[in-house]
């Protein structure tokens, strides 16, 4: 579905949900899990329905997401950086 426009073979390491992945430097946080197969980012705070990435330009805030305990992070705009801590965004329960 997701074609590389490029290769590079540095890498750095990143925690999603618990699991670490080896992902290529001076990439998107977005582009980094959408290439290894992560599609839901978030949950609508509204209905609950997942939620994935729509524009990749930092337009449509799709791709919200929390990066090291800060939520509300556009992953389409953040690159990849060593031990970055990243987990979905999910509705309140209440
Ligand atoms: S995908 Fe649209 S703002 Fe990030």
């Amino acid at each position: 579905m997701f074609k590389k426009q490029y290769e590079s073979h540095e890498t750095v390491s990143i925690i999603f949900e618990g699991k670490n992945l080896d992902v290529e430097i001076g990439q998107t946080v977005a582009s980094a899990l959408l290439v290894g197969g992560d599609m839901v980012f978030r949950s609508s705070v509204v209905s609950g329905q997942p939620r994935a990435p729509y524009c990749m330009m930092g337009v449509c805030f799709e791709c919200l997401i929390e990066i090291d305990g800060i939520p509300n992070q556009l992953a389409c705009m953040i690159p990849v950086r060593e031990a970055m801590k990243i987990k979905r965004q999910q509705k309140n329960k209440e």
